[in-house]
């Protein structure tokens, strides 16, 4: 189901040969299809917050607004919200960055696309530990690397070992990307496990780590997250800490992203942006300012309605035969195991041989939008998004629950 745009297509470039759209915006466009022709379809496809932005943030982008705060920004981010990530680093992370060490972006997506143009020469490796957010691979290849994989299997918890990454390393190595929480999986990478790829790193000066922490505030269990940078300081000089406000504050459309690095690399990631994008939105940057300062609290309830249905979502998939499922300590995504459902036929007479026929034959026979593992290299697993309201997602576990049940 993935959007190949075509090779033989006229006045496209070279790079837009095999370059794919994520095949979690294709599942999104077959639900909405689906839902225009009047089916009632759920979506759990989508990784973003169902929550309202808090207020206080929309109040602080409306006051701006009037204000005359609508001009162009600084490239690296506004200073009150630059101050304000610097502060946030500080107290949350352990990491002292200098304003020069700080730089604001169109999303964290934008980061990492800064980040990858700025370093990748062609034919250099991209280390993307799988299972992966789908943008990192895609993203390497088409600025020029080659993204290699490398398992994080259920048995680690989905979390990367050490001796995993050391396989892995060639003398083309110039980026690891890591994602604690992590999307797909909701893994949260222990301490031990960080402090042992710290190490490996160590005997691999050329590699830059991105460090992409979006979901360090989803997190239950009691998990702790740590930060790379932190937790191994002499490797500061060489990781970005990548992080923004779309998943922690439900400001995925403000586009707001921030990074902490190495002042050389946030220079030249800067040259990029300012001959692409610019700064990011001024009263999004406002918006972010007052979300970094005000909203401890709203950040707090949301976590807790995510722990809830979370759980909600690990008990309906552990009575689903053929079905089993890690409890995510992260994120807002459970990545169900569907091995014991392959060989099967639907009763719409589909037969499953892998995940995507799974989540095809989901959708078209209960209306229910999921993702299948093979997208983030990973199969045969589905990532389902739990962002999104209670009843909403009772009634998706109800169908999906149905459709397994319905496997002969
Ligand atoms: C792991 C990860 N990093 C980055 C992003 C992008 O974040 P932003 O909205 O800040 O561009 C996403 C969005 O889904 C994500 O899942």
């Amino acid at each position: 189901m993935a959007v190949n745009s075509s090779q033989t297509e006229p006045g496209l470039s070279l790079r837009m040969e095999g370059f794919e759209a994520p095949a979690t915006i294709a599942m999104s466009m077959r639900a909405r299809e689906l839902a225009a022709q009047g089916k009632d379809v759920i979506s759990l496809a989508l990784g973003q917050p169902d929550f309202f932005t808090p207020r206080v943030a929309c109040d602080a982008a409306y006051e701006a607004a009037l204000e005359g705060k609508t001009k162009y920004t600084p490239i690296d981010g506004v200073l009150a919200l630059k101050q304000a990530v610097q502060k946030k680093f500080k107290l949350e992370n352990g990491l002292d960055y200098a304003l020069d060490e700080i730089m604001v972006a169109n999303g964290a997506k934008q980061i990492l696309f800064n980040a990858l143009m700025a370093t990748l020469n062609p034919g250099d490796e991209v280390i993307v530990p799988a299972p992966y957010w789908t943008s990192y691979p895609i993203m390497a290849k088409f600025l020029g690397g080659i993204p290699v994989d490398v398992m994080c299997s259920e048995e680690n918890n989905f979390s990367l070992k050490a001796a995993d990454l050391r396989k892995v390393i060639t003398d083309k190595t110039k980026w690891l990307i890591i994602n604690s929480p992590s999307n797909p999986t909701g893994a949260v990478w222990s301490k031990q496990d960080l402090l042992e790829i710290a190490e490996v790193l160590r005997d691999y000066p050329q590699i830059w780590v991105f460090a992409d922490e979006i979901y360090e505030h989803l997190i239950f269990d009691g998990a702790v997250h740590y930060s790379l940078a932190a937790l191994a300081p002499d490797l500061k000089d060489r990781i970005l800490t990548a992080n923004g406000a779309s998943k922690t504050f439900a400001m995925p459309g403000w586009r707001v992203g921030y990074v902490g690095g190495p002042k050389r690399l946030i220079k030249a990631m800067m040259k990029i942006q300012s001959n692409s994008t610019s700064g990011a939105s001024s009263i999004s940057q406002v918006a972010a300012t007052a979300a970094l300062h005000h909203c401890a609290k709203d950040v707090e309830e949301m976590r807790q309605a995510y722990d809830r249905r979370r759980i909600m979502m690990k008990e309906a998939f552990s009575n689903m035969p053929g079905v089993t499922c890690a409890v995510p300590q992260g994120a807002f995504y459970v990545y169900p195991g569907i091995k014991g459902c392959l060989g099967k036929i639907s009763a719409g007479g589909r037969k499953i041989e892998n995940d995507q026929d799974f989540a095809e034959a989901l959708l078209e026979e209960h209306y229910v939008a999921v993702v299948p593992g093979h997208a983030f290299g990973l199969s045969p697993y589905l990532r389902i998004s739990y962002a999104a309201d209670d009843v909403v997602l009772e009634e998706a576990c109800k169908r999906i629950a149905k459709f397994v049940e319905s496997l002969q």
